[in-house]
């Protein structure tokens, strides 16, 4: 016995890792079933060993579902997410598409798993960057309280999808046969909707999703609102910078933490090293300290650089690394699904 589980969105980027991870969790499954669109309909993928054949994603699908994860893009959540509802599943959305509606639950298991409770049926996984800057902010909060966040990213490729990947690793080779940059096809990066594309191979683009209000890009006000919604304070000043750089897996960001009481830097690293989901890599005199090549693979959150700011009484800098694939996406809704099942939030 155990649950029907649906993957949507199977063979792409996060697709693959939410496989991999439902291959390690404890949740009782007695089904899997992929999908995708009808390109890859046909396609098997393995699950335990087992090659499973791709289904093309329609309604019906979600007929015999319980928990179905969604990764295929927030137009595809949008459809199909209240169809899988309607037809008796638990959906957690991997998109931006529901995360700020007041009914959907936005959940880090590490911080906030309560909100689960209120589920209306759609559970929404926060965004790959803010998720591990909850994860590292939240022991500090608990222990001296958060007044004020300034954070810059450093956000590996993947993020954005296969087809990325596969643009700057292209961008890389023809840099390295001697290609010029201006010369260089670019078709996907920044952001594929919009309306011009640059290169990322050997570059850093300060732009990650499209511009928005006060000349800030949504993956800059996603950090900003979903970290006051898992939070559950508004008072909490939060400003992000997000910057895209030719990584493939691994994101890295730069925090500044003003504490609302006063603090040391001991403490906090005490915190750190017992918090759920935390491992502290810090040691300067040895060079040790995060590095994203180093999370790929792992679900932990890596924390490094723990220092005081020189200027600001209750300023602290830390350097926070994890596989935004895993923590980021595909492990943490394993684990929101891990949560539901041990709450008893299954069945709606
Ligand atoms: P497919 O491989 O068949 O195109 P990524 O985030 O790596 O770009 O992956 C996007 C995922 O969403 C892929 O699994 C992709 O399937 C899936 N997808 C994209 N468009 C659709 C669609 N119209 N219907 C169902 N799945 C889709």
């Amino acid at each position: 016995d155990g649950y029907s589980v649906a993957v949507v969105g199977a063979t792409g980027a996060v697709g693959t890792k939410l496989i991999e991870m439902l291959e390690q969790t404890n949740l009782p499954i007695k089904k899997i079933k992929l999908l995708a669109s009808k390109r890859s309909a046909g396609r098997k993928l393995l699950f335990k060993g087992a090659g499973i054949f791709v289904e093309e994603l329609v309604s019906e699908a979600f007929d015999d579902v319980d928990i179905a994860l969604f990764s295929a893009g927030g137009s595809i959540s949008e459809k199909y997410a209240p169809e899988a509802v309607k037809r008796g599943a638990v959906v957690i959305d991997n998109t931006s598409q529901f995360r700020m509606d007041k009914d959907t639950p936005l959940v880090v298991p590490e911080v906030n798993k309560e909100a689960l409770k209120n589920h209306q049926g759609i559970i929404a996984n926060p965004n790959c960057s803010t998720i591990q800057m909850m994860v590292a902010l939240e022991p500090i909060k608990q222990l001296a309280g958060i007044d004020r966040v300034i954070v810059s990213t450093y956000q590996a490729v993947s993020g954005a999808g296969a087809r990325a990947i596969e643009e700057v690793k292209q961008q890389a080779r023809e840099i390295l046969d001697g290609e010029l940059p201006e010369n260089l096809t670019t078709e996907i990066l920044p952001v594929a909707s919009d309306k011009k594309h640059y290169p990322l191979a050997f570059n850093a683009l300060a732009q990650i999703d499209v511009f928005s209000d006060e000349d800030y890009t949504k993956e800059e006000w996603k950090m900003v609102n979903e970290t006051k919604k898992i939070m559950e304070d508004n008072q909490i000043k939060i400003t992000a910078t997000c910057v895209r750089v030719p990584v493939i897996s691994g994101h890295s960001e730069s925090i500044y933490v003003e504490t609302k009481e006063k603090s040391t830097v001991a403490d906090i690293r005490a915190v750190l090293e017992k918090a759920p989901g935390v491992v502290v890599e810090d040691d300067p005199s040895q060079q040790i300290y995060p590095q994203a090549i180093n999370s790929v693979g792992e679900k932990d959150t890596f924390v490094g650089r723990i220092r005081r700011d020189l200027d600001v009484d209750n300023g602290y800098h830390l350097w926070v690394v994890s596989d935004n694939l895993l923590k980021g996406a595909a492990w943490n809704s394993v684990q929101i699904a891990e949560s539901l099942h041990e709450m008893d939030l299954v069945r709606v």
